[in-house]
């Protein structure tokens, strides 16, 4: 059976209201919310936006992949370059994270930039190419012309599925598509009308 488009909605620290999508069948969506809201999304492949470098234990504020698995998470973020920039998240973190996830069975998502942001070991991973400028600011898309993002992603390795984010929306989602094997969409996920029509052009 032919993989499915992956389609990844990434909600960063919002909380849309009343979000619903019909999902095309040859599509596969994901739904990344913040870590409450995990537990209340049905019908939608999970996706966590980060998890633990640690196993459970006495990390008070932390969310390891052992609860992320018990909640049938199926894909993880990792390395997100928003992570990378507020809050420091190093390379060798990163791999742990990776451990953990693997560990649990969550698919670790690699979000990096450049062949310098991808860690050691990524056997078993996705990866998302993003470049940082990329990404929408407050509504405002930046996208990246296909052409470039076709001649960064021919540097990676073309042994895991590769993804593409940053700026994804319903006017260039089919110049990206047949470039990937999936999307991650932050601003125009949290509409579920713009969403619906990206999902509805990948089918
Ligand atoms: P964006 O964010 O689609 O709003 O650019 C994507 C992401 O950073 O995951």
């Amino acid at each position: 059976m032919e993989e499915k488009f992956l389609i990844i909605a990434n909600w960063k620290s919002n909380s849309p209201l009343n979000w619903s999508v019909s999902v095309p069948e040859n599509i596969e969506v994901a739904i990344a919310p913040p870590f409450p809201l995990l537990a209340t999304i049905k019908g939608y492949s999970l996706c966590a936006q980060d998890v633990s470098q640690f196993g459970p234990g006495a990390y008070t504020g932390e969310v390891s992949a052992k609860v992320l698995a018990g909640l049938g998470v199926k894909y993880c973020l990792v390395g997100h370059s928003e992570r990378r920039k507020n809050f420091g998240e190093t390379n060798a973190q990163i791999q742990q994270k990776i451990s953990q996830l693997l560990e649990n069975k969550i698919m670790p998502i690699i979000c990096a930039q450049n062949l310098e942001e991808l860690p050691k070991n990524i056997e078993g991973c996705s990866i998302m190419y993003e470049p940082a400028e990329a990404i929408s600011v407050n509504g405002q898309y930046n996208p990246e012309s296909p052409e470039k993002i076709k001649t960064a992603l021919s540097f990676f390795p073309k042994d895991v599925k590769l993804l593409y984010g940053g700026s994804v929306n319903s006017d260039d989602i089919l110049a990206i598509k047949p470039l990937v094997t999936g999307v991650v969409v932050g601003h125009a996920s949290l509409d579920p009308q713009m969403f619906t029509q990206i999902a509805t052009k990948c089918s």
